[in-house]
């Protein structure tokens, strides 16, 4: 593993907490055409050497143009390079090869300007809901009555505002990663990176959280990239879909999908519905599960 420079833990906190310019509410400017550039991902390799003297070639030769605003899910078997692409984006990690340019400046390490949500349990579990949503606006010294208005706002866009002054841990899985989101979108930041955001919540949870992610991206016009499991999920949440191989790591197949833009507005059941939906699930599906038997060694050879 390669981290950006000898950044401590706590420093790489501090830097994705901390945003550069205050916001109240959302920044509806960011995903409109012109006022950025959007996410070039150039070309990138990674490769982990391991202490026996082998190595890992995570990720090979990935490159993806993200338009400002786009929505893109990842879809992948296990092991294909899905958080290492995610951390390197972070800037957690430097590549060993390639580059990434955002809105015109290269990536060289984390940056308020990449928001991360991850699965579960890193919010603080000793502060409040209001006090970890707050917690970028204060680091970056927000007067005290911006910060209450920024944070009320996105409670109120995450529907806890009556959880307000509850701590962390007296709340359900659901209600943590929405504080999680809130907490991200405090800092304004232009790219949002989740890895399995939902992935530790019951079905329902899942299904009126997946609602919520559309709306936001719909709201605040930031770019996501959001990495899943679920297929179903990946479809419905990727206004653009790849879908990645692995040894080595690297994209295998792209779609661009009508049904994110067509959940916003919709009940997700319906769009389901659509006549496009099963056979793209069927086909991703069956991808995926020829290259699991392949990593497992269990594919027949054809010849
Ligand atoms: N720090 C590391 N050192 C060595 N190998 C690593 C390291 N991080 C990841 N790898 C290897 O790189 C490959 C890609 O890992 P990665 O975690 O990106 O996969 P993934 O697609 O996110 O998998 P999953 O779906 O299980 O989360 C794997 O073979 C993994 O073992
Ligand atoms: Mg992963």
């Amino acid at each position: 593993m390669r981290p950006f420079g000898a950044a401590s833990y706590f420093t790489i906190l501090k830097q994705i907490e901390v945003g550069q310019t205050p916001s109240i509410g959302f920044n509806a400017e960011a995903g409109k055409p012109g006022t950025m550039t959007g996410l070039t991902i150039d070309n990138i390799s990674m490769r982990f050497d391991l202490p026996d003297g082998g190595h890992v070639q995570a990720l090979k030769n990935v490159s993806l143009d993200l338009k400002a605003g786009e929505l893109l899910s990842v879809l992948g078997p296990s092991g294909c390079g899905k958080t290492t692409l995610l951390n390197i984006v972070a800037g957690f990690l430097a590549p060993t090869d390639g580059k990434m340019i955002l809105n015109g400046h290269e990536i060289t390490g984390p940056d308020a300007e990449r928001g991360m949500v991850f699965q579960q349990g890193a919010l603080f579990e000793w502060m409040s809901v209001r006090e970890n949503v707050g917690f970028g606006p204060s680091m970056k010294g927000m007067p005290k009555a911006d910060k209450a208005k920024t944070v009320n706002h996105l409670l109120d866009v995450v529907g806890l505002q009556d959880f307000k002054e509850k701590a962390v841990y007296e709340l359900s899985g659901g209600m943590q990663q929405r504080v999680a989101l809130a907490r991200c979108l405090a800092n304004d930041p232009d790219v949002i990176l989740m890895d399995e955001p939902l992935g530790a919540l019951d079905a329902l949870t899942r299904e009126k959280m997946q609602s919520l992610v559309l709306k936001l991206w719909k709201e605040t016009g930031k770019t996501i990239i959001l990495i899943t499991h679920s297929v179903e999920e990946a479809l419905l949440l990727g206004e653009r879909l790849i879908v990645m191989a692995p040894r080595p790591g690297r994209i295998h197949k792209e779609y661009r999908l009508p049904f994110a833009e067509l959940g916003v507005n919709a009940d997700l059941r319906e769009v389901k519905k659509h006549p496009e939906f099963g056979p793209r699930r069927e086909e991703i599906l069956n991808m995926i599960w020829d290259m699991e038997e392949e990593i497992m060694g269990t594919k027949e050879d054809a010849a």
